[in-house]
């Protein structure tokens, strides 16, 4: 087929032809922000979910649900090298810009703005890498302590009250919040909680990697009563066929029903892997239906590009020893897994493996779905490790 008209589209946070499987998370997005809206309380979202199951796409799907809703939106992405305050007070600023031309009467915004510029001098003493504008005099006493955890509610209930007042409503969307710190997770938390108490109108919607077994103590018990932490992942077989069968149909071609089950088989529902194959497939044939032929000549030309690209740029990044802890959990199936159990098959005590755990869970390879168990983030990356290492123990 037409290389030109081919209709999938696999890459990170690209569009796909067809949101498939994702109603349900949709709705519940659509009847949060018309509570908030209207001045209720409602749970806010955290979509958690492994590499390429689609957060991103999510995530600006509900930018876009929410702007047509009368939202402003702010969207960011957390980043491991720079501070949340850092990232989200440009934002902010040309958020108070724009609520200052809504001519409605007021003092709020002009408040909203001197609390943001007090807390930019705060940030700039502590993180000293802001340098952006803002001729105004700082409100002194407000969102200058230093400490996020009292600055940032204080700042986002400013900005609150001053879309209250503008009569218009606010989302903040974060991709990538696993990179956020500990501290700056528990202030979002924090900010999230004074805002409903407050009933202002602001949404707080995050993705990333599962975080909340890594939350501890007050920060686990608030974000579970705050937020709703759907969880986003490969889709059922019904769904993979429609993301696979919607698109080509549009150009008047379809997949035969063993060429869908093939796929589906290779990629066990991931979307990103669903993209791919898509495209490959769509490439290789010459004719309509798609066959099972034309798939399985597919799947090898997929694999060898997700062993170049999706997978090997992550592999890239691991030190020699990190390599061989992920090496020794692929030896022991699709996981999670047992931290003792893979120090023993590294032949190592486990108190010595610590160091080596977090700096994976700081690379985002593996995360901990739950206390003690590890598992990689990235899906089928057991049956990479093993095809890039073939020999366990070297
Ligand atoms: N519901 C869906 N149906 C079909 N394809 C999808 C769906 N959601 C996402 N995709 C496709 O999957 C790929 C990955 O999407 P996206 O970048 O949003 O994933 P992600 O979860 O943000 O990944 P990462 O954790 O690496 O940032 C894209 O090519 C996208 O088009
Ligand atoms: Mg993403």
């Amino acid at each position: 087929m037409d290389p030109i008209r081919n209709p999938f589209s696999p890459g990170a946070g690209t569009p796909p032809p067809e949101l498939a499987g994702r109603d349900t998370i949709l709705e519940q997005a659509r009847v949060l922000l018309g509570r908030i809206k209207a001045g209720r309380p409602e749970k806010s979202l955290l979509l958690t979910g492994l590499r390429g199951v689609g957060k991103t796409v999510l995530l600006n799907e509900l930018e876009r649900v929410a702007q047509g809703d009368g939202y402003r939106t702010i969207l960011v992405e957390a980043h491991e090298g720079k501070s949340l305050a850092v990232l989200l007070a440009p934002q902010l600023r040309r958020l108070l810009f724009d609520l200052d031309r809504i001519a409605l009467a007021g003092d709020r915004v002009k408040r909203g703005l001197a609390v943001l510029r007090s807390f930019i001098g705060a940030i700039k003493i502590t993180v000293g890498e802001v340098d952006i504008g803002l001729d105004i005099e700082p409100e002194r006493g407000t969102a200058d302590s230093g400490d996020l955890e009292v600055d940032l509610p204080e700042v986002f209930v400013a900005l609150g009250e001053a879309a209250r007042e503008r009569r218009t409503s606010i989302a903040l969307l974060i991709d990538e919040i696993q990179y956020s710190r500990a501290m700056e997770l528990s202030a979002l938390i924090m900010a999230k909680h004074k805002m409903q108490q407050r009933q202002l109108p602001v949404v707080l919607v995050g993705a990333g990697l599962p975080i909340l077994p890594g939350l501890a103590g007050e920060s686990k018990s608030y974000a579970e009563r705050l937020f709703h932490f759907p969880e986003i992942g490969p889709l059922r077989q019904a769904d993979a066929f429609r993301a696979l069968q919607e698109p080509v149909k549009a150009a008047g071609v379809k997949f035969a029903p063993d060429a869908l089950r093939e796929i589906f088989r290779m990629t066990q529902g991931y979307p990103y892997f669903l993209q791919e194959w898509g495209y490959q497939a769509w490439n290789q044939a010459t004719a309509t239906p798609i066959s099972l032929q034309v798939v399985q000549q597919a799947s090898a030309l997929v694999a060898e590009r997700l062993d170049e690209n999706f997978f090997r740029v992550r592999f890239d990044r691991l030190t020699p020893a990190e390599k061989l802890f992920l090496r020794a959990m692929s030896e022991l199936g699709s996981g999670p897994y047992r931290t003792s159990d893979v120090a023993e098959k590294l032949g190592v005590q486990i108190g010595k493996l610590g160091p080596r755990r977090a700096g994976l869970i700081k690379k985002g390879m593996i995360y901990s779905p739950a206390y003690g168990d590890i598992a990689f983030t990235v899906p089928l990356f057991d049956q990479f490790m093993r095809r890039a290492l073939p020999v366990f123990p070297p």
